[in-house]
């Protein structure tokens, strides 16, 4: 197939940081369809970056050390989905800090990113967090459509070279959808990194407090 010919595939997955790059973030997960998602990946030399509820975590340490094992990233997206600019910085402390141990606990790395549910965030919540705050430039709605087909064309029509590309492991359709967004992607000669390979391909490093939606060249 035609993929097999792509640069990406071919270096089986190595990093040309002067070529167009995309990250593929899965939120609020994991869930019965993340390791699922796991083998699509590793099928296509693909990575990705899980932004993960601590709470489901012990329930999928395996997936979560296989994740991590095949290159992947796991991100925090709070212990349980909290609203972060309605919440203490108490709270905010708590929701964090119990997701790092627990992404830890099971993989043996800290996340050195976070996205905030809803993608609500303030100064406040910024300044209380000591990580990067990603959040994204192409919103598939994946799950609202439930639509596999709609969620392809959403990032056929969006994405653009360092993009952060938005879906959610935990609804069927996006696990449907996932294998559609990953050819379509390294037909369009996409190398499919972690968010933090993209911001040190682009930029270095990644700076805590500050807001990431895409990383262009
Ligand atoms: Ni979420």
């Amino acid at each position: 197939e035609a993929y097999e010919n792509v640069g990406w595939y071919r270096a089986g997955g190595k990093i040309d940081a002067s070529r167009p790059m995309v990250a593929i973030t899965f939120d609020d997960g994991p869930g019965k369809y993340t390791d699922a998602v796991l083998s699509i990946l590793e099928k296509y030399n693909a990575r990705a970056t899980f932004f993960v509820q601590g709470k489901s975590v012990s329930g999928y340490k395996s997936v979560m050390k296989r994740a991590v094992t095949l290159g992947n990233e796991i991100g925090n997206h709070t212990w349980s989905h909290v609203k972060l600019t309605s919440s203490s910085s108490e709270v905010i402390a708590e929701q964090i800090n119990a997701t790092n141990s627990a992404v830890y606990n099971a993989t043996g790395v800290y996340p050195k990113l976070y996205r905030p549910p809803y993608g609500a965030y303030n100064n406040a919540v910024l300044s209380c967090i000591n990580m990067p705050a990603i959040m994204w430039s192409v919103d598939t709605l994946d799950w609202k459509t439930r639509s596999p087909a709609k969620t392809l064309e959403s990032v056929k029509r969006s994405t653009y070279d360092g993009s952060i590309i938005l879906m959610h492991d935990i609804h069927k359709p996006t696990l449907d959808a996932v294998e559609s967004v990953v050819k379509h992607l390294l037909m369009n000669k996409f190398q499919l990194v972690t968010v933090s390979e993209l911001i040190q391909a682009r930029q270095g490093y990644a700076v805590s407090g500050r807001v990431y939606n895409s990383v262009k060249p």
